[in-house]
Order: C-alpha cells, then sequence, then structure tokens
C-alpha cells in the first residue's frame, strides 16, 4: 500500500475524491493550498510528496463549522486510502490548532493554509511579507496573529493545544529573533498604511546590528506637504490600532520632514526634494533593506 500511496495516480484520485466530496469554493480553496503549500515546502525544506498529499486530504471532510474536519479527515485517509504516514496524519489532525512538537509538515501545511492568495483578511498581505526563512519564528508569528484574532471576535478562551504550541514555539525561538520578526511584521504595517495613503517609494532598512536606538526605519516620500501631514496622521492612528504609541514626532508638513519614532521603529517621511537632500537611505547603506512592494490584485 505505501508504495502507491505517492505516485501521481494515487493523489490525483484523492484530490477528485475531495472535489466530489466538498462544495466548489472549498476545493478552490484547497488548490491553492496545495500551490501555497508547494512553495513553503521549497522555503523551508519540507518533504513535498508527502506534504503534497496533506495537503490535498486535509479539508475532504471540511463542511460548514465542522472544526473537527482535521481529525475525520486523517482517520479516513488512513482507514479509506491506506495511508500510514505518521507526518501526514500528523499534518492533517493538526492543521486548524497545531500542537506542541508539530513537525515540519504540520507547519508548513499550516502556514499554506493560513496565508494561501484566497485569504483575505486585513494582515494576510502583511504577514505574507513578514515570514522569514525561518520556519519556527515564521509560525510563531503567525499563530500570534491567529491568537489576537481569535481573541477579538470571541469572548471564550483561546484553544488550549493552540496555546501548547504557541508556548513550545516560544522556548526554541530565541527572544531576540521574536521580537525582531514583530518588529518587522510591524514595520510593514506602517508601509502598507502608507502605501494605501499614496506615500510613494517606501523603503524598510533593517537597521538592528548598526543601531543601538531601534530595529527599523521605514521611509517613504510625499507628493506635497499637505499629504506629508495625511500619511503622518495614519501612520499615527493605524500604529494606535495595534497598540504602538507615538513616542515622539518632529517636523510639520511644511518643513518637508516629518520623522515619527515608535521605539523600535523609526519613520521618516519627506517629500521627495528632501529626500534627494538628505538622503538618509546612503547614512545606513550597508544595511539590509528592502522597497516595500504591495500585493495588488
Ligand atoms: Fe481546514
Ligand atoms: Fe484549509
Amino acid at each position: 500500500m505505501p508504495d502507491i500511496a505517492y505516485s501521481r495516480e494515487f493523489k490525483d484520485k484523492l484530490l477528485l475524491f475531495v472535489k466530489d466530496n466538498v462544495k466548489q469554493s472549498r476545493y478552490e480553496h484547497t488548490l491553492r493550498v496545495i500551490a501555497k503549500a508547494k512553495e513553503y515546502a521549497d522555503r523551508y525544506g519540507a518533504d513535498w510528496d508527502r506534504l503534497e498529499v496533506a495537503a490535498i486530504f486535509h479539508d475532504a471532510y471540511r463542511h460548514e463549522g465542522n472544526l473537527e474536519h482535521g481529525p475525520i479527515a486523517a482517520e479516513h485517509l488512513e482507514k479509506d486510502w491506506g495511508v500510514t504516514d505518521p507526518e501526514i496524519l500528523e499534518a492533517i489532525r493538526y492543521h486548524t490548532i497545531g500542537h506542541a512538537g508539530a513537525c515540519k509538515l504540520t507547519m508548513v501545511l499550516k502556514l499554506a493554509d493560513t496565508l494561501e492568495d484566497g485569504r483575505s483578511f486585513d494582515e494576510a498581505p502583511v504577514l505574507r511579507k513578514a515570514l522569514t526563512d525561518d520556519l519556527e519564528s515564521s509560525m510563531l508569528l503567525v499563530m500570534e496573529r491567529i491568537k489576537a484574532y481569535v481573541m477579538s471576535v470571541r469572548d471564550d478562551r483561546f484553544n488550549e493545544t493552540s496555546q501548547e504550541f504557541i508556548d513550545w514555539l516560544k522556548e526554541r525561538v530565541p527572544q531576540d529573533k521574536e521580537k525582531l520578526m514583530s518588529n518587522k511584521e510591524i514595520a510593514l504595517k506602517i508601509a502598507k498604511a502608507l502605501d494605501d495613503k499614496k506615500a510613494q517609494d517606501i523603503v524598510l532598512i533593517d537597521i538592528a546590528e548598526r543601531s543601538g536606538f531601534a530595529d527599523y526605519f521605514v521611509i517613504a516620500d510625499a507628493a506635497n506637504s499637505r499629504l506629508l501631514e495625511a500619511l503622518a496622521d495614519e501612520a499615527e492612528d493605524k500604529m494606535a490600532q495595534v497598540g504602538e504609541e507615538l513616542r515622539h514626532k518632529e517636523g510639520v508638513g511644511e518643513s518637508g520632514w516629518i520623522l515619527l519614532d515608535f521605539g523600535d521603529i523609526i519613520v521618516n517621511l519627506f517629500t521627495k526634494a528632501k529626500r534627494d537632500y538628505y538622503n538618509i537611505e546612503k547614512i545606513w547603506a550597508d544595511c539590509d533593506s528592502e522597497q516595500y512592494e504591495p500585493e495588488r490584485n
């Protein structure tokens, strides 16, 4: 049985079964999870041959509101299809909640399921970009966001197994890495807010190594001084929403340069002329920097 378990023919049969067993939108989600899982398998070095089986079947028994669909699908895959690989079964069983001690297949499937390209919750684009090549810290970041979301919409307590998963990840991810990742996420969030308000040429610079005062610079320019003020207000509002307080502000629109200090993240907003004039990017030229490229549909 196991040797046919991973043939193309077997996988196609599995996928056909899923297509017949769930509604069209769920099937389309499955196809997007498969695509995303392939991308992340390459990135994190997961065994694609086995992960593909898990991705195909993870929602095979997903019907409205049944939170037990993971364990149910895992059982059926073993009983009806003869798949006994413990990691494939684990990945499917725990794809909704995760668990302490999760294997690589489980984590990669969970990331793909949460961030497949059809997911359009507010933070999805930021989270996709915030992932690094480190699987555990990326997983931790995503789990923390899921928790924040669940707690914001529901009054009841967060799933205990998921909390254990978070605690386990925290033990394994060095604290400075955890902090750096969440700061990158915040920097990306600011970048997205600025982009939504028509800021131009948004650049993120990772200054953690070089600077004793902050982790990230976000730099952007505005077409005129009025827009500059509007961008500063937007950044301040968006940060206040996630509990990041503005510690210090310098400059006004008229001066062509506004600096916003959020502690670990410093935002520099310029008119084009002032940006060229001060050229602070040159000062930090030996740090890693990236151009912010928004996702556009
Ligand atoms: Fe699911
Ligand atoms: Fe799913």
